[in-house]
Formats: C-alpha cells, structure tokens, sequence
C-alpha cells in the first residue's frame, strides 16, 4: 500500500446527528478527550455558551468566533485520525447543518434514551439517508431514568426504518445502571462514576456466566440473562456491508457524561466506519487515493473580519494531497489559485496546514471569490454533485428603510445567497425581496449582515408560506402552470423557478392538478 492510499485510509470524517439537549457537546468533549485533543473535559465551551443568547453568537462570531474553531475538529485515536464536522443543533440551525453531511462518509446519530427519536433528528435523517450516509447510534444518558432499551430500537425502526442490530447492551439504568454488556465479546465493562475525567478506562469483567460475571449481576442474573437471550434472538446478525449501505445501524448505549460507553463508538468508528468514499463526479468516480488533487466547498464562513470582507470556505478533499504553495484550479471560473495559507483544525485550534489528504477539511481565507458548490481540481474539469439548496421552512419579507439602497440591497443578497447564508426570492409579480431560512436564527444574521457589510437598514415581515419548492418541467406544460400559480411563484438568486406555498394542502392539491411539474425540495448547485 503506498503512504498516499494508507493515510487516506486512517481517515473517518463524520458529523453527529442530534437534537438539541440530546448530548452532543458532551459526547464531542469525551470524544475529544479520548482522542488525547483536549486534557481535561469542559474545554468544548463554545456551543454551549452560544446557545444561550442570540447576541452571544453574533457577538462570538465577530470576534472570530468560535463556530469557525468548532466547525471542524480532527483528532486521532488508535490508528485512526479522524474528522468531526459540527453541525449546529440550536437556534443556529441552518442550511450549513444539512450541507455539512454532503461531507461527511458517516455519521454518529445521538439519542436521548428519555427522550427516543426526535424531531430535528428525523429531519438531519432524511437528509443523511438520501446520500446512504452510514449511522452509528449511541443512546445516551442511560444514568438516568430512561425507556425501555427494546422499545428505543423499536423507536428507531419505525420513526427512521432503520434496521438496528444492538452491540452493547445496558446493565440496569437510571439509578440502576450497572454497566454494558458487550453482546458480541461477551464481556461487562462496570459503570463507575467516581472519576468522570478517566473516560474509556473501564474495568472488565469477562464472560456473563463466568463467576465474575455473575457475581457483578448478582440478585439481577436471571433477568439479565432472559433479557440477553430475547436480545440476541431478536437482533439481526451484524453484517458490515449492511451498515455501510446504510440499511442498518449498531446501537451502542452508555453515558457522554460520565465519558461511559465511549471507547466502545470510537473503537466502533475506527473498525467500521467507512474511509473517505469514492465520489461521484459526472462521468466518473473519483476515487480517494488517486494522486491529483480535488475537494468541494460544502460551507462558507463569512465575517472573520468585517473590515475586510473575510471569509473562510471549507473544503471537502475528495482526492490527492495538498502542500502549501500549490496550485489550485477552481472548475467554475477556471481561474487557478496559489493556495499557501490553508488551515486545519486540530481539536479546538486553527493552524496552517501542511499536508492534507481525501477526507480532511481544509478552511481557504478568501474575499468572496470562493462559493459553496465549487470545485478545486489541479486542473480536471470535474464536477461533483452534491452540495445542495435545501427548501426553506421559514420566510419573511424585506422591508428596506431607505428604497434608494435598493440596488445595493439587491447586490448584498445576491453574494449573501452565493455564500450560503440565506436563500432569497424575487416573486413574479411584485418588487418584493423574500428571504428564505432552515431556522429563524438565519434572518437576524442576514439583518446584521446587511447593515454592517453594506450598509443597508431594513426590517422583516412575516408571510403565509410555509415551505418552497423547485419547480422543473418542460415546455407546454411549465407554461401552463406559471400561468395558473403566478401569484406563487418567484426566481431564486439563481434564476430557478420557485413555488412558494402558502400551506400543505395547496402544496398537495398543485402537485396533483400538475403532474408533469415536479416539485423538488432541494436542488443540487452544479459548480461547473
Ligand atoms: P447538546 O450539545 O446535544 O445540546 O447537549 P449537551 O451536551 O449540552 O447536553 C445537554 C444536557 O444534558 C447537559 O445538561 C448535559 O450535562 C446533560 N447530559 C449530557 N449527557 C449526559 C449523560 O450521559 N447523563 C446525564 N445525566 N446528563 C447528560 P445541562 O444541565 O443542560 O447543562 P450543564 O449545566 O451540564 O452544562
């Protein structure tokens, strides 16, 4: 195996998936800790503190806040070497959440054992399942009072259809918990909350009928033992393949609190999870360890420096190995690039990198000459599919204070829309501006976007829509149906025909009066 192909294969580059509360700072932190990035637990401060207040993020994000640092964090473990992308949970959540699993090979999905499959995770689901992303599952806070771990699996395949094949499984919970079995080793690791700080140390008990095992069981063996024989009949045998076409998802139970059940996911990461895949690009596929260079921009953080219209993009290596001082060709406007300053993100620093290979996330400084959806190659036209717009859930329209900053409105949305930070409508008929978000935390960003970085006042208003969709059909028929729903219907900063619906039954009854239209909920942005 020649080094370029062995390093591509260390990498595991994966986000978590979880609703806000489920536990995802915490499990990142213990993460981070095993992994020897961070020494002692506590120091993953970030989200948290921006998820109290609005202005808390704004005002971090300014100071060269602290989402740039935690957006990627690489961290080795064993022999692995691995790349955790963020993707905001709270009041932030937005379409860079949904894009960030355009670059990831797996994710970790976090459950709350209290709480079972909730909504934001149903949502980042479907969008993790359209792409066959791989799931490993953790369900978390099992100290506390919890669900029946059966009817949590049972949770999972209905809400996610997703078949689950347990690894571990709890030795009591709440107050009762115990510790894990490990179902395939055969093996307890004992629950200790003395010294949370130790996480992964464990101490192990071989063999449930051993005389060890069941003198840890003791009064509870016999329960444990009918639950272990009902598990085992129950669970599908544990098939790779099936968990990397993402059909099926190991389960793993435990505690990011106390840093309990962790060793067992990264273990499962390092052992599963897929390396970096080969990614489909038009005609072929491009695979990891091929020598030249290709990545992708799936996010855009703008803002670093005001002053200077600073902005970081986030590139996705798909192939090759970058070395500072390359050149780099950007597939859209074919211009080349020496690229000298490019960073990576170690746990919670940024530093200029010197190598990087397929699945490593390089952040590009740039004035606003970089786009999410580009392609960088060292010179192929290629173009990946796969960053896309997804539809929004929330609008509102613009209302500018001085109309004679209206064209400077107009050229501010535009380079936002192209940033990613927002989408925004132009409807048929009208002047008005529409903005478009995944979560409401997006409008006050675009609000104090608009006014420091171009000087532009407005104010916005709420609207009866409640989602869009992308409307692609051909001649005749297109015709027809922009002639019925004008009054639904704007232009994206792309040009694409939008249908903007004002309730779910309008949207179900012009599908069906229109079936040659069809009416998408995202639309892939073709860089070249
Ligand atoms: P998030 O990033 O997914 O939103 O969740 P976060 O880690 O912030 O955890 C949400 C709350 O759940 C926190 O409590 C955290 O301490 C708690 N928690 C996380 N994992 C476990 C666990 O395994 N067991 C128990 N018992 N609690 C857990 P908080 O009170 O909201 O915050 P804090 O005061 O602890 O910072």
């Amino acid at each position: 195996m020649d080094t370029l192909e062995r390093q591509t294969s260390i990498r595991r580059t994966f986000a978590i998936i979880s609703h806000p509360d489920a536990g995802k700072t915490t499990l990142t932190e213990k993460l981070l800790l095993l992994g020897g990035a961070i020494q002692l637990a506590g120091q993953v401060k970030g989200r948290r503190v921006r998820r109290h207040t609005h202005s808390d993020w704004m005002r971090l994000e300014r100071e060269r806040g602290i989402s740039v640092t935690t957006s990627v964090m690489q961290f080795p473990y064993r022999d692995c070497l691995f790349n955790l992308l963020d993707t905001p949970g709270h009041e932030d959540f937005s379409e860079d959440t949904y894009r960030t699993l355009s670059a990831v090979d797996s994710a970790l999905m976090v459950i709350d054992a209290a709480k079972g499959v909730e909504e934001r995770t149903l949502k980042l689901m479907e969008v993790a399942r359209r792409r066959q992303t791989p799931i490993i599952t953790f369900i978390n806070k099992l100290d506390r009072d919890s669900l029946d771990p059966l009817a949590l699996l049972d949770d999972i395949e209905r809400k996610l259809g997703l078949v689950t094949v347990p690894l571990t499984w709890p030795v009591g919970r709440g107050r009762e918990f115990r510790g894990l079995y490990d179902l395939r080793g055969d093996q307890f690791s004992v629950y200790e909350v003395e010294n949370p700080e130790r996480a992964g140390i464990e101490r192990q008990i071989e063999g449930w009928a051993s005389v060890e095992g069941q003198a840890f069981l003791g009064s509870g063996s016999r329960a444990f033992g009918e639950e272990r024989e009902l598990v085992r009949a129950l669970a599908p045998s544990w098939e790779l393949t099936d968990y990397r076409e993402g059909l099926v998802t190991p389960v793993f139970f435990g505690s990011a609190l106390s840093g309990f059940g962790v060793r067992q996911l990264l273990d499962a990461f390092c052992d599963f999870a897929p390396s970096p895949r080969p990614q489909p690009a038009g005609g072929r596929s491009v695979q990891p360890h091929e020598p030249a260079l290709t990545g992708f921009v799936f996010k855009i953080q703008a803002n670093l420096d005001p002053q200077h219209h600073d902005r970081m993009a986030f590139v996705r290596l798909c192939s090759g190995r970058y070395r500072p001082g390359m050149r780099w060709f950007q597939v859209r406007t074919g211009r080349e690039f020496k690229i000298s300053d490019a960073r990576t993100f170690f746990a919670n620093t940024r530093n200029p990198s010197e190598e990087a290979v397929a699945g490593d996330i390089l952040g590009l400084p740039n004035h606003g000459t970089i786009r999410i959806g580009d392609v960088f190659t060292e010179g192929e036209r290629l173009s990946f599919a796969g960053v896309p717009d997804f539809a929004p859930e929330w609008f509102r329209r613009i209302v500018l204070e001085d109309p004679l900053r209206s064209k400077t409105l107009a050229r501010g949305l535009g380079e936002l829309a192209e940033e990613g930070a927002a989408q925004f409508f132009r409807p048929l008929e009208g002047q008005d501006w529409i903005v478009g978000a995944i979560g409401p935390l997006q409008f006050d960003v675009v609000a104090a976007r608009l006014e420091d970085e171009y000087q532009v006042r407005c104010r916005f208003e709420s609207l009866p829509i409640v989602t869009a969709r992308w409307v692609a059909g051909e001649g005749g028929t297109l015709a027809v149906f922009k002639n019925q729903l004008a009054p639904y219907l704007a232009y994206d900063h792309l040009e694409g025909l939008v249908y903007l619906a004002p309730n779910r039954v309008h949207l179900d009854l012009t599908q069906e009066r229109h079936p040659g239209i069809r009416l998408e909920s995202t639309r892939e942005r073709i860089s070249a």
